[in-house]
């Protein structure tokens, strides 16, 4: 079976060629980050036109590096969930059109379920059941994972996703947009050690993350207490560093001690970890560490699949085979991206 996979929750546009084996016979991916990046921060508005414009050239480039014409396919899949509303509908109208004109099923996902089963596929075997973790710019969930699409949510952040905040303290530190992947090379100079953030809820038993005291704290570590203005504050290039290895080094603990809570919680011994911050160099490191410690089965997504893409959509082949498809009148639901 050959299911056409489309995505456009944020601000990428993707498209992929997946088998029910698992097998990505090819696929595509258009960042904007480039029409972003002057605002530090994805503009809804700019973002669905992009889609408008990127959604057909992405599929057929996809379909070409598969060898595979539309005749051929056999579903199409679209993550209908969670995201922003301008961008979701842009593949979901290109899916249902496909689905409408070759009359095959229609197969809506959840982005956020999709980045943990990027896992499942990297593996090529069962990982479920599981504890997974989502963590990117739009979400840091932990789930309690039945099956693949069979998850109950054990908490998430209570305000910034951890992306989120790499990305604003990546901007504090006059960083290009999105700020993570930079701030963790810059981190790599710096120390850790050197500046005390706050690490909320991390003594709690309670699964939930906050990370605006951590942004305030990094400001305030930057301008003096209370005063916000960075424009008048020159740092060296040492201090950047030590504000950015001090302030991954928080962000991670948060992270780590979580997931392991989460594990403690439910009794589950695989944990499955993705989204764009799971290629974060030094959360691997450390997750992994722990992992060994408490003998628990480990799966990161792999760095290919970290940030969003198309292939993690092969989730809809678990909702092919439950016989589960949807009709023409699936929608968007946007919601909360937490
Ligand atoms: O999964 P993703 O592409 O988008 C969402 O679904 O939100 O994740 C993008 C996020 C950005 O916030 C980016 O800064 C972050 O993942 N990210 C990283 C790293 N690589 C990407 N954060 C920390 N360290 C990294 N190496
Ligand atoms: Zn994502």
């Amino acid at each position: 079976m050959i299911v056409f996979t489309l995505e456009s929750t944020c601000d990428e546009t993707a498209a992929a060629v997946v088998t029910d084996e698992l097998q990505v016979l090819g696929q595509a991916v258009a960042t904007q980050e480039s029409l972003h990046e002057q605002f530090n921060g994805v503009v809804p508005e700019i973002a669905a036109r992009a889609h408008l414009e990127r959604i057909l050239p992405v599929m057929q480039l996809a379909l070409e590096r598969a060898h595979v014409r539309l005749d051929q396919l056999d579903a199409v899949a679209v993550a209908n969930t969670p995201g922003l509303a301008g961008s979701l509908v842009i593949s979901l109208m290109a899916a249902k059109t496909l689905a409408l004109v070759l009359d095959i099923p229609l197969v809506g996902i959840n982005h956020v379920h999709a980045h943990i089963y990027a896992c499942q596929i990297a593996a090529q075997r069962n990982v479920y059941p599981c504890v997974g973790f989502a963590v990117s710019g739009g979400h840091t969930s932990l789930f309690d994972c039945e099956a693949p699409t069979k998850l109950t949510l054990l908490g998430g952040t209570i305000d910034d996703a951890a992306g989120e905040a790499f990305d604003k303290v990546g901007s504090m530190l006059g960083l290009a947009f999105p700020g993570g992947p930079a701030l963790s090379k810059l981190a790599e100079q710096g120390n850790p050690a050197a500046y005390s953030f706050p690490r909320s809820f991390l003594k709690e038993d309670r699964l939930a993350f906050s990370f605006s005291g951590l942004k305030t704290a990094v400001r305030y570590a930057i301008t003096g207490p209370g005063k916000v203005d960075l424009s008048s504050v020159t740092l060296t290039a040492q201090q950047k560093a030590d504000l950015a290895a001090s302030f991954e080094a928080a962000v991670v603990d948060c992270l780590v001690g979580k997931a392991l809570q989460a594990i403690q919680q439910t009794g589950r011994r695989v944990l499955c970890v993705g989204g764009g911050v799971a290629a974060n160099r030094l959360f691997r490191q450390h997750l992994q560490t722990a992992a060994e410690k408490h003998s628990i089965e480990l799966h990161f997504a792999p760095h290919s699949m970290c940030t969003d893409n198309a292939v993690m959509g092969a989730l809809a082949v678990e909702r092919l085979r439950l016989a589960e498809s949807d009709s023409l009148d699936l929608d968007v639901i946007p919601g909360l991206m937490r």
